[in-house]
């Protein structure tokens, strides 16, 4: 029976491809098989994120500083810190380094300390050297159950989506040394 249709398949095609040809001219998007599809992969990353305001190498830098007001005052609402901070494989800043989070954050919330991250993720070692993952999320940073959005990716990280969980792991003044754990579906 199936060789009753053997003959009719090169038809199919060669109809299929007038189709496309057809919709391809003249039009301003074209939306194609994606040809380098794979099952998507779950990868879960754990680093440590050092964030250093103080001393004479601070990574993270105030740039903006608003006037003092009575809700300034309580969440410092306005500021926004630059940064380009070390990530490292465990929490001693001396160990492996495996890539930078550059971005910024801003005070956000008028009556808590809560910040608006803005940060690439930008890995330096192993498999993902020269990929970068885009982080964007709340962070109220007293709070223990925090979560990122990962909205996207470059490289092995093309598609990106996923979330981010940090956990203060310690503080020394204004510094935190913050445990990470990414997982993202790309
Ligand atoms: C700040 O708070 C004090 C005390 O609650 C109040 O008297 C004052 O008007 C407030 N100032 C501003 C700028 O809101
Ligand atoms: C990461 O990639 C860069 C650029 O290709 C290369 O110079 C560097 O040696 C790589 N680092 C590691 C640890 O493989």
């Amino acid at each position: 029976m199936a060789k009753r249709f053997q003959h009719i398949l090169p038809l199919f095609s060669t109809i299929l491809l007038l189709v496309v040809t057809a919709g391809e001219s003249g039009s301003y998007s074209k939306t194609i098989p994606f040809q380098g599809y794979q099952p998507e992969k779950l990868t879960h990353l754990h680093f440590y994120f050092h964030d250093v305001i103080s001393g004479d190498k601070p990574t993270a830098i105030r740039v903006i500083m608003p006037p003092v007001t009575n809700s300034t005052a309580v969440s410092s609402f306005g500021v926004v810190v630059i940064a380009d901070n070390l990530l490292t494989e465990g929490p001693d800043p001396r160990s492996k380094e495996i890539g930078r989070a550059q971005g910024m954050y801003a005070s956000t919330d008028m009556n808590i300390l809560s910040f608006t991250m803005v940060f690439n993720l930008v890995f330096t070692e192993g498999e993902f050297n020269g990929s970068t993952v885009s982080m964007y999320g709340r962070n109220p940073i007293f709070s223990k159950v925090r979560e990122f959005p990962i909205i996207g990716g470059t490289g092995a990280f093309r598609f990106a989506r996923g979330y981010a969980q940090p956990l203060t792991y310690s503080l020394s003044g204004l510094d935190a040394v913050v445990e990470y754990n990414v997982f993202i579906s790309h």
